[in-house]
């Protein structure tokens, strides 16, 4: 299944360098996986974590969850060498940190334009830097293979000399930037960590208000957090019961000549079926991943 059509409710990091975390995330119930190269990994252990982070793709079976290898930035002196060992695996994506415009999805894209394992493998971009945030637009239309985008909102906080309050009002601008630049583009949109993994109350309130923004999911660091964001960004069984009204309200409108229905005191459109549909679609990519 292309990445596209895969649910991203909860996108957990996995330091590549952590065997025990490699291992424990086959039975988690996470949508998808960061397997980290970069910033998870200390400077000594970049080559071993490269190295199992490569046998871990080809050995383990991470089911249906969306997987992306987040390489070092090709600012650094690991990134050739992280993908000459990673694209040797076809993987699924490639999440590159420190994107600051469309030349750094370019530079990713013609490499694995010419690696012969990689002609699935997508990109996903790390929006942490204010360059990379003004530059959104072009970044998300960069490459036919960009996937989505990832919020590095610690990165970001400290390069704008922001402030981690918790209504995250610091954040808005980037966020929103993001966001309208992915979705411009037909692109996944995930939210920032939440650093205080054991706060599960907080995490849910910032939850609450990435699903509200219209994020798909948020981003993780640790087990405990994978279960709030499963259920805050996915469709609730009254979304659910509105959707399969609005549908059935719509056709017999329709099958009486009429362009509008009403349901419920309120008026029923085409663009109201368009979202309907797509809410039912991403609950069957949910329940496809649970079952699989
Ligand atoms: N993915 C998968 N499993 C994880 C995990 C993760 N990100 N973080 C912890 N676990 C596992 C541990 O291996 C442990 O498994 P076990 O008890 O079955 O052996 C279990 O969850 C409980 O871990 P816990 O002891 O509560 O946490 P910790 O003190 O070992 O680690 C962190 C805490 C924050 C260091 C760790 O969660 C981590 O490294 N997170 C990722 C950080 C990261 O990737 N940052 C970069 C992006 S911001
Ligand atoms: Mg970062």
């Amino acid at each position: 299944m292309d990445q596209l059509n895969k649910p991203f409710r909860s996108l957990l990091y996995i330091p590549g360098s952590k065997e025990r975390a490699l291992e424990k995330a086959t039975g988690l119930a996470a949508d998808g996986i960061i397997f980290d190269l970069e910033d998870a990994v200390a400077v000594d252990e970049k080559a071993s974590a490269r190295e199992l982070v490569a046998q871990t793709l080809t050995t383990r079976d991470y089911g249906l969850r969306g997987l992306m290898v987040r390489i070092n930035g090709f600012d650094t002196e690991w990134a050739l060498d992280d993908l000459q060992v990673i694209c040797d695996t076809a993987p699924e994506a490639i999440l590159l940190p420190k994107v600051g415009g469309a030349a750094d999805i370019q530079r990713l894209a013609r490499y694995l334009d010419n690696h012969p394992k990689c002609t699935r493998t997508r990109i996903w971009a790390m929006m942490e830097s204010p360059a990379g945030v003004l530059n959104a637009a072009e970044i998300a239309a960069a490459s036919p293979r960009m996937a989505g985008m990832v919020m590095g909102t610690n990165d970001l906080a400290k390069d704008l000399g922001a402030r981690d309050t918790l209504d995250r009002a610091p954040m808005m601008t980037s966020l929103g930037l993001c966001l309208l630049a992915a979705r411009a583009h037909g692109l996944i949109c995930v939210d920032g960590v939440y650093n205080k993994f054991r706060d599960t109350d907080t995490l849910r309130r910032h939850c609450e208000q990435g699903r509200d923004m219209g994020f798909d999911g948020k981003t993780l660091i640790h087990p405990a957090q994978i279960e709030v964001a499963n259920e805050i960004f996915a469709p609730s069984e009254d979304d659910l019961d509105l959707a399969r009204r609005q549908i059935k309200a719509f056709d017999e409108a329709q099958a009486k000549g009429l362009g509008i229905a009403v349901l419920d005191g309120n008026i029923v459109e085409n663009l109201h079926i368009a979202a309907a549909r797509r809410l039912l679609a991403r609950a069957e990519a949910i329940a496809k991943l649970q079952d699989g």
